[in-house]
């Protein structure tokens, strides 16, 4: 694969989408970025199983499951490393926020080269701060994977140096929920803790992974309110998403954090099922 992507567009090759497409004009879609390697897109099911809960959540009728795996495979047959990218929205629509009586939803697949993140990263941890750009509360969003990012391209923003890899985020109220990319955990006393995601952010794949694995393992797990001193003293910290795997966080504002045992062992029981998904195991 070169450095371009790929697209099909409602089961097409090529890119020109309608100028009306709601995607384009209210961000009224939805979208899943994974990995592909050596032509499988992992935890594809996971994936589409958000996809569908979060067209029923936005009432879009959501596209036939059979129909994105066809379209999907027919992109990624040549991959052997890459990202793939799905978006669906309402289709089109008149002028207004006013959605259509029939939708008839746009897909839209895109498969993107591997991004050249450094295997250092995931073994010695990265470098992250905390952003100014405050998420919204609204329980109506909160946990879709939706197209309306704005607060994160802002968060994204703040910061141009490449050896900072990630920024955290804070809803108006001052607590941590998400990176702009990933979702944040926390190891306190032996125990492990990760943002509730009811009110804003990203209820991300590898997030529910890492919660069922945790407990698989009998760690201690909470969905909870988390302030940005409870994660500048916990023991261990660490990001996830379905590009990135498992970073562990080496240094967050000022503060330096041990790479420790309690993220090598859900580092160690990720990689297994990852290497199921990739057709190792
Ligand atoms: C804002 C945000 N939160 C969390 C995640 C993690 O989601 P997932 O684990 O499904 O990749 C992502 C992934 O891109 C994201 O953009």
């Amino acid at each position: 694969m070169t450095g371009s992507a790929d697209f099909l567009l409602n089961g097409k090759r090529g890119s020109g989408l309608d100028v009306h497409d709601r995607g384009l004009q209210y961000g009224d879609g939805l979208f899943e970025t994974l990995e592909v390697y050596q032509s499988r897109p992992l935890f594809w099911d996971l994936h589409l199983q958000r996809l569908t809960k979060g067209c029923h959540r936005l009432a879009i009728p959501a596209p036939d499951p059979l129909v994105l795996r066809q379209e999907g495979d027919q992109l990624i047959r040549q991959c052997t490393h890459g990202v793939l990218k799905l978006i669906v929205t309402r289709g089109c629509g008149g002028r207004g926020y006013r959605p259509p009586e029939k939708p008839e939803p746009t897909r839209l697949l895109s498969l993107h080269p591997w991004p050249d993140y450094s295997e250092q990263l995931t073994q010695n941890g990265v470098r992250v701060r905390f952003c100014q750009t405050p998420l919204g509360l609204n329980p109506q969003l909160a946990g879709l994977k939706h197209l309306n990012r704005l607060e994160h391209v802002l968060a994204r923003s703040e910061w141009w140096q490449a050896d900072i890899h990630e920024g955290l985020m804070l809803n108006g109220q001052g607590e941590v929920i998400e990176g702009t990319m990933s979702n944040v955990f926390y190891f306190s006393n032996g125990d492990l803790f990760t943002p509730a995601v009811d009110q804003c952010g990203v209820k991300g794949i590898v997030r529910d992974l890492i919660i069922t694995l945790a407990r698989q393992l009998s760690l201690s797990v909470s969905e909870t309110s988390v302030s940005p001193e409870r994660l500048l003293h916990a023991d261990e910290i660490f990001l996830t998403n379905s590009v990135i795997g498992i970073w562990p966080v080496r240094q967050l504002g000022d503060h330096r954090f041990i790479l420790g045992e309690n993220t090598r062992r859900l580092q160690a029981a990720y990689q297994q099922l990852w290497q199921q998904q990739a057709g190792y195991a």
